[in-house]
C-alpha cells in the first residue's frame, strides 16, 4: 500500500497490517439538527461506514460574515466522527462562496460565453481566475488546515469539490486578464501567438496581447486554436487553484494526503485530468450512471478503466456515486434491485479501493432533495438502508483486495486535447463524438472480457501487446513516436480514421492524412470522407467477414504494398473496391489502419482478430451477460464476475467466493443480477 493512500487514523483499522476498503460518502450535518448527528454516527457504524467527506458546502456556516468565523459545530462533528472511529475526508470548503462574498463583490462571479453573469443562488458561483476569490479561499483553507490538520479523525484532504463542474469555462474579465498572462508566458511575444493561431486567416492578427480575448460568442466560427488554447487555459486555471489549496494543506499538515474529486464520466471534458493527476496524492473520481443510457453499465466500466489509467494503475477512490436515483437527469428512476451492489463492485473490480456516495442522508430541502442517499427520506427502516448495510458487509469481506493492482495487455489512448479539438465546429462532420468512439472500441474488448487500461497520450506504452488509438485527431509528434515505437517493439497498434491529422496548434499536417501516422501505417489519404447521416457502407475481408460501417469512409492508398496488407476492402459506397482496413508489419509488431467507423459486430470481429494475432485471450470464460474482471492481483488473484442479465450464468474455474465464503471447485454459478468475487492463486 502506497504511503499516499488514505491515512487511516486508528491502529485497529489496520487489521493484519491491511487497511479496509473505504466506505461512506458526503456527510452534510449542517443540514440537520444536532440530535440527528448522534443517530447518524450510530447508523454509519451499523452500515460499516468508515469514511465521510465533511465540509464540502460549509463555507457560509464556517465564515458567516467577512470577519466572523464559526468552527464550533465542525469541531463537534469531527470529534463525533473520531469517537465513532469514522475517518474524515475533510473538504477545504471552498467549493461554493457564501452570499456575503458574491453580493459585496459581484466581480468574482463567473460569466458565460454570451457575457451573461452566472449569479449567486446555486453553487460554484465564482470565476476561477478571480484574485479576490483566490485570496479569500486560501484564507479559509489556511484556517481549515491549522484547525484540523492534526485532528485525530482526519484521513484525507478534499480540495474544493468537482472543480469546474459549473464554472468552467469562464469568460469573465478576470479570466480575460489571466488568459492574456497565460498566453504571454506560453508564447513570449504576440507574433508567436499569431503564427500558432493562424491569425492571417479572417484578418485576426493581434498587435499585442492586450487585444486578445477569450473566445466569446462571435458572429461565426471562432478561431480554433484560440478555442483550444482557451480550453487549455481553463483546465490550467482550475488546476492552479488545486495546486494553491494543496500547497497550503501540505505546508501545514504534510502527512495528510490530498485529493480532489475528478469527474471522469459521460461527457465531462473541461479538465485535462491526465495533467491534474500529478497534483493529487491519490486519484478520486465521481461517477453517476445515466439512467436512460442502454450502455450505462459499459460506460461505468470505461470510466473506471480511465480513472485507473489516471491513477497510473494504482488503487483509487470512488468518491461519489448514487445509491439509487439522482435528481439531475431528465427522468430519475431509482436503481433496480441489486444495481447498487453491482455498480459498486464493478468499480472495485476495476481498481477502486473506496466506494463512497453522494450523500449520507438524503436532504429535505434544496435542489437535491430528490437525490438518493444511504439513508433515504423513509429512514433507516428501508430497502435502501438495508442495501447500504449489506454493501458495507460485502466491502468488509473484500478487504484482502486492498492495495492490489491491475495490469492489462491492452491500452486505449485517450487524450483530452484531442477531444477539445474534435468537438469544435467547422469540421468535415459534426457526427464524430470522441468519447463515444473511444467507448465503442473499449466496449468490443469489454464484450470479449479482455481488460483495457485507458491511458493518456504521455503514458508508457511499452509492455502492452495491443494499443488502440481511436480518433486521435490532434496528436503531438512525441505521442505519435511513442505509438510507433510500441509497434516496433511488438505491439499491435490500431489507429482509426481522422487520427494524426493536426498538430498541437490544430494545424493540418501537409502531404496527406493521417499525417503523423502516415509512415507508421504505410497509407496515404488525400481526401477526408464524412458520410451523410443514415448512410452506411459495407466492408469485406477474409478475417473480418462482411461488416457494416458508417459516419466516415476514406480513399486509402497503400504506400508500400510490400509491407502493408489490405485486410478488408469497401464493397460499396464512394470508395468501393478500395482498401478499408490495412495492416503493416513494423518491427515485431503490427500497425493497423481502420479508415471507417465499423458498427459493433464488425468492430468486435476485428478486435477479435487483432487480439488473436497479438496472443491476447480472455483469462476466464463466462456466460453471456456476465462481466468478468480478472486482473486484480496481489498475493492472490481476484476474479470479479458480475451478472447484469436476467438469467443465471456462470464463470469458469473455481475459487473461494469471498462474498459467501463458499469454496467452488468447478465453474461457479453467478445468479441473475448477482456478483461473485473469487480468490485464486496469483
Ligand atoms: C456531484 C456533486 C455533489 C452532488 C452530486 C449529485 O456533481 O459533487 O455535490 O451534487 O453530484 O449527483
Amino acid at each position: 500500500m502506497s504511503a499516499s493512500w488514505i491515512r487511516w487514523p486508528w491502529p485497529e483499522q489496520l487489521l493484519e497490517g491491511r487497511p479496509p476498503l473505504a466506505y461512506g460518502g458526503d456527510y452534510n450535518p449542517e443540514q440537520w439538527p444536532r440530535e440527528v448527528w448522534a443517530q447518524d454516527a450510530a447508523l454509519m457504524q451499523e452500515a460499516g461506514v468508515n469514511l465521510v467527506t465533511l465540509g464540502v458546502f460549509s463555507w457560509a456556516r464556517l465564515q458567516p460574515a467577512p470577519d466572523a468565523w464559526d468552527f464550533a459545530w465542525l469541531d463537534e462533528v469531527m470529534d463525533l466522527m473520531a469517537a465513532s472511529r469514522i475517518a474524515v475526508d475533510l473538504a477545504t470548503a471552498t467549493a461554493s462562496p457564501p452570499p456575503w462574498l458574491t453580493s459585496a463583490h459581484p466581480e468574482v462571479l463567473p460569466v458565460d460565453r454570451s457575457g451573461h453573469v452566472l449569479h449567486q443562488g446555486a453553487r460554484q458561483a465564482y470565476a476561477p481566475s478571480s484574485p479576490l476569490f483566490r485570496e479569500l479561499a486560501l484564507e479559509l483553507v489556511e484556517r481549515m488546515a491549522q484547525r484540523y490538520g492534526g485532528h485525530e479523525a482526519l484521513a484525507l484532504w478534499h480540495v474544493s469539490n468537482e472543480m469546474g463542474c459549473h464554472n468552467a469555462p469562464d469568460y469573465s474579465e478576470a479570466a480575460e486578464i489571466a488568459f492574456r498572462r497565460w498566453l504571454a508566458e506560453r508564447y513570449g511575444d504576440v507574433e508567436a501567438l499569431n503564427t500558432a493561431w493562424g491569425t492571417d486567416f479572417w484578418s485576426q492578427r493581434y498587435g499585442s496581447f492586450e487585444q486578445v480575448q477569450p473566445p466569446r460568442l462571435a458572429p461565426t466560427f471562432p478561431n480554433p486554436t484560440q478555442v483550444l488554447d482557451f480550453a487549455r487555459f481553463t483546465s490550467w486555471q482550475l488546476q492552479d487553484q488545486l495546486r494553491a489549496e494543496a500547497a497550503v494543506l501540505r505546508r501545514v499538515a504534510p502527512d495528510v494526503p490530498v485529493t480532489t474529486n475528478f469527474m471522469v464520466m459521460g461527457h465531462t471534458q473541461h479538465l485535462d485530468y491526465t495533467a491534474w493527476a500529478a497534483d493529487v496524492d491519490l486519484v478520486a473520481n465521481d461517477h453517476y450512471v445515466m439512467a436512460a443510457d442502454p450502455d450505462g453499465q459499459h460506460e461505468l466500466a470505461f470510466s473506471a478503466d480511465h480513472t485507473r489509467g489516471l491513477a497510473g494503475g494504482r488503487p483509487w477512490v470512488l468518491m461519489e456515486s448514487s445509491t439509487s436515483a439522482v435528481n439531475w437527469q431528465p427522468v430519475n428512476p431509482p436503481k433496480a434491485p441489486g444495481q447498487l451492489r453491482r455498480n459498486s463492485l464493478v468499480q472495485v473490480a476495476r481498481g477502486a479501493d473506496a466506494v463512497c456516495f453522494f450523500q449520507w442522508r438524503a436532504s429535505r430541502a434544496g435542489a437535491e432533495k430528490y437525490h438518493s442517499g444511504l439513508v433515504p427520506h423513509a429512514g433507516a427502516d428501508s430497502r435502501l438502508f438495508r442495501d447500504a448495510v449489506a454493501l458495507g458487509a460485502d466491502l468488509a469481506a473484500l478487504r484482502e483486495v486492498v492495495g492490489s493492482t491491475i495490469t492489462n495487455d491492452v491500452a486505449l489512448v485517450f487524450d483530452y486535447e484531442a477531444w477539445w479539438v474534435l468537438d469544435q465546429p467547422a469540421h468535415p462532420s459534426a457526427q464524430l463524438h470522441y468519447r463515444e468512439v473511444a467507448e465503442a472500441w473499449h466496449r468490443s474488448l469489454w464484450e470479449s472480457r479482455v481488460g483495457v487500461d485507458v491511458v493518456g497520450p504521455d503514458a508508457d506504452l511499452s509492455g502492452y501487446r495491443v494499443v488502440l488509438v481511436p480518433l486521435l485527431h490532434l496528436v503531438r509528434e512525441e505521442t505519435a513516436a511513442r505509438i510507433a515505437s510500441a509497434a516496433e517493439a511488438g505491439a499491435s497498434v490500431v489507429v482509426t480514421y481522422f487520427s494524426g491529422v493536426v498538430d498541437e496548434h490544430d494545424h493540418v499536417r501537409l502531404g496527406g492524412h493521417p499525417g503523423a501516422f502516415r509512415d507508421l501505417l504505410g497509407v496515404r489519404v488525400e481526401e477526408l470522407g464524412p458520410l451523410l447521416p443514415g448512410t452506411t457502407v459495407h466492408v469485406h475481408g477474409p478475417s473480418v467477414g462482411t461488416a457494416t460501417a458508417g459516419t466516415w469512409v476514406e480513399p486509402v492508398d497503400v504506400v508500400d504494398p510490400g509491407a502493408t496488407e489490405v485486410v478488408a476492402r469497401y464493397l460499396d459506397g464512394p470508395h468501393a473496391g478500395g482498401p478499408a482496413i490495412t495492416r503493416a508489419r513494423r518491427g515485431s509488431g503490427w500497425a493497423w489502419y481502420v479508415s471507417t467507423e465499423l458498427q459493433d459486430a464488425g468492430r468486435r470481429r476485428l478486435v477479435g482478430r487483432v487480439l488473436a494475432d497479438a496472443g491476447v485471450a480472455p483469462a476466464v470464460a463466462a456466460s453471456e451477460g456476465v462481466e468478468v474482471s480478472v486482473r486484480r492481483r496481489g498475493e492472490a488473484q481476484w476474479v470479479f464476475a458480475v451478472n447484469h442479465g436476467q438469467h443465471a450464468g456462470e464463470v469458469g474455474g473455481g475459487g473461494l467466493d469471498l462474498l459467501t465464503g463458499t469454496e467452488h471447485a468447478g465453474p461457479v454459478p453467478v445468479p441473475a443480477g448477482g456478483v461473485v468475487v473469487l480468490r485464486r492463486p496469483a
